[in-house]
């Protein structure tokens, strides 16, 4: 994994809204996969290696128990040694954009990168039209809660790009499923999930301790519908408890093989054995 220096307080627009330690945790898959993915791709048969990230917030995020500064995302992907050829950002916050678009503009070439404001699920079109055909793109699909929509995804996927989403089961599905989004007509849990997905019916078919896994299946075979025929997922937990899941999704075998030698290093340090290993 590429090493980058501690981020400083830049006297730009930091959220004072904590970050838990388990965004960290997202931070660490997500850069060590860029690195492997900017490292074996570079210079193969594609016109270009681009990075999308809808939910970008404003590069720079604090830690809420430790009070310390951690890159978010965006700047971890500006940061890659290996540089993408085009960094494709949106975020809701008007303030959050303005302090993203002033700190990449002074670590990246300006022609390198573009900030979108506003709402990534209308965004997305302006975003994908940003890129060119015949290249390669890594998505990082990263907002809070179940914001995410299936559309978003589906229009996505009209280039060629892997996705890592942020899929929060545990923190915000099952949490509501029960009392919200039964009870809510186009809830987010439906939005993220997509049409034609009755999770209603197959959630009453399952018990309770099978749920997230039966959303997780739900959503793969919905990205399935889009092409995609290789999935990996990464749990995370803080202090034993599951709390979301980070789901890769490619078309790709190589890219499959590649989160799956990232993923089996831990941000512990525990390396896991994995099983499904081929050639
Ligand atoms: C969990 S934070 C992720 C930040 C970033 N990916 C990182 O890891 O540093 C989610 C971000 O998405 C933004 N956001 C929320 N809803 C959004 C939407 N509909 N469209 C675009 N951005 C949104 C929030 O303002 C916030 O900055």
């Amino acid at each position: 994994m590429f090493d980058l220096p501690q981020p400083k307080d830049d006297g730009l627009y930091i959220p004072r809204r904590p970050v838990g330690e388990w965004s960290r945790h997202k931070h660490y898959f997500l850069q060590r996969y860029i690195d492997a993915f900017t490292t074996a791709m570079k210079g193969k048969r594609w016109k270009g290696l681009h990075y999308i990230d809808l939910f970008a917030g404003p590069g720079i995020v604090r830690l809420r128990d430790s009070g310390e500064l951690d890159w978010g995302s965006a700047l971890i992907a500006a940061q890659a040694p290996n540089a993408f050829d085009g960094l494709h950002f949106c975020e809701l916050s008007k303030r959050a954009a303005k302090a993203l678009q002033a700190r990449l503009d002074r670590i990246v070439g300006k022609s390198r990168f573009t900030v979108l404001q506003g709402d990534a699920n209308q965004k997305v079109h302006q975003s994908v039209a940003e890129i060119p055909p015949q290249t390669l793109s890594l998505a990082f699909l990263d907002p809070y809660g179940l914001h995410l929509n299936y559309e978003t995804v589906q229009v996505l996927s009209a280039r060629r790009v892997d996705f890592i989403v942020f899929f929060p089961d545990h923190l915000d599905a099952l949490r509501n499923c029960k009392y919200v989004y039964r009870n809510t007509p186009n809830s987010n849990l439906d939005r993220f999930l997509g049409p034609e997905v009755n999770w209603h019916s197959a959630l009453n078919a399952a018990p309770q301790t099978k749920w997230a896994e039966v959303l997780r299946k739900l959503y793969c075979g919905q990205i399935r519908r889009l092409g995609y025929t290789k999935f990996e997922s990464e749990r995370i937990c803080v202090k034993g408890r599951p709390l979301y899941l980070l789901i890769f999704c490619s078309q790709h075998p190589v890219a499959a093989k590649l989160w799956r030698g990232v993923s089996s290093k831990k941000p512990d340090d525990q390396r896991t054995f994995d099983f499904n290993a081929r050639g």
